[in-house]
């Protein structure tokens, strides 16, 4: 059987990304695994993220995925380097393509970023913006509030809003931002609340066309593209609640997904954080 593209992320935010790589790769088969019983990530340590997505690894890669997609940021910010050098397949996160689109976005070289406790905590996105321009100003904050609301369904109407607008107050301490990275996959399905929030002159940022991009050039580079007739199969996996995510994913899905299942990885009983 054609071997899949592995997909994680702590939820249903991966799914913004898996969205955009069934887009440009629709030749494709993809495995998606969000571990929902255990997010959010964001408060977590960082052991308890690189433990939990080893285990969202492992899960995969008995699945002979070809190639792995870590769709969340806070699991790129403290897995990313260890996966690369431990796993033989190819591996990409969304840090650092986020910020190669947000230099090319900005004009004035004010950036800002949002994202979960975690990510801003790591300091992911600064490095990898100032690795690529030194001259940027960057804002980060992180947004606690965000990841809940998303997982809950909730993206618009009243109550969104006023979590945007208290979550991203601190953001006026550099009024010439001119580009807003979402550094968290969840937030894209915030997006038009944010947008109304933040006003028409800020350019909003998310990591997954340029984060689809780069895997279909790994493809292509490893010789990983697929070549065949077939049509792909598309299999997603959830460790929380069945229904919910099932839900959330026609939401955001117009393709086809051939199987949803609920899973369980490491130890399951763990407790929300
Ligand atoms: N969607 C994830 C990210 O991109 C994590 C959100 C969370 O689990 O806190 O960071």
């Amino acid at each position: 059987m054609e071997r899949a593209i592995g997909v994680i992320d702590s939820g249903v935010g991966g799914l913004t990304v898996a969205n955009e790589l069934m887009r440009q790769l629709p030749k494709e088969s993809f495995i998606y695994l969000g571990d929902t019983k255990r997010c959010p990530y964001g408060p977590r340590t960082k052991e308890e993220v690189q433990q939990f997505t080893w285990e969202m690894v492992d899960f995969l890669l008995h699945k002979q995925i070809k190639m792995l997609v870590i769709a969340c940021n806070t699991a790129t910010a403290y897995t990313l380097k260890d996966l690369q050098s431990k796993l033989d397949i190819p591996v990409i996160g969304v840090i650092q393509p986020g910020a190669r689109t947000a230099i090319q976005s900005t004009y004035n070289q004010h950036v800002g970023i949002i994202g979960t406790e975690g990510t801003i905590k790591s300091g992911a996105y600064p490095e990898a913006l100032q690795q690529i321009n030194n001259e940027i100003n960057v804002t980060a904050v992180a947004c606690p509030e965000f990841t809940p609301l998303v997982e809950r369904g909730i993206n618009k109407g009243k109550e969104a809003e006023e979590v945007v607008r208290r979550s991203l107050k601190p953001l006026q301490a550099d009024p010439e931002i001119d580009t807003l990275i979402l550094g968290c996959t969840h937030y894209p399905l915030l997006a038009d609340t944010i947008q109304s929030v933040i006003g028409d002159n800020i350019s909003i940022i998310s990591s997954s066309q340029e984060t689809a991009r780069e895997v279909s050039t790994i493809l292509d580079v490893h010789g990983l593209l697929y070549k065949g007739k077939q049509n792909p199969k598309h299999r997603f996996y959830t460790t929380g609640d069945l229904k919910t995510f099932v839900e959330l994913s026609n939401r955001i899905f117009d393709e086809s997904v051939n199987e949803l299942s609920a899973v369980q990885i490491g130890k399951a009983t763990i407790e929300k954080a």
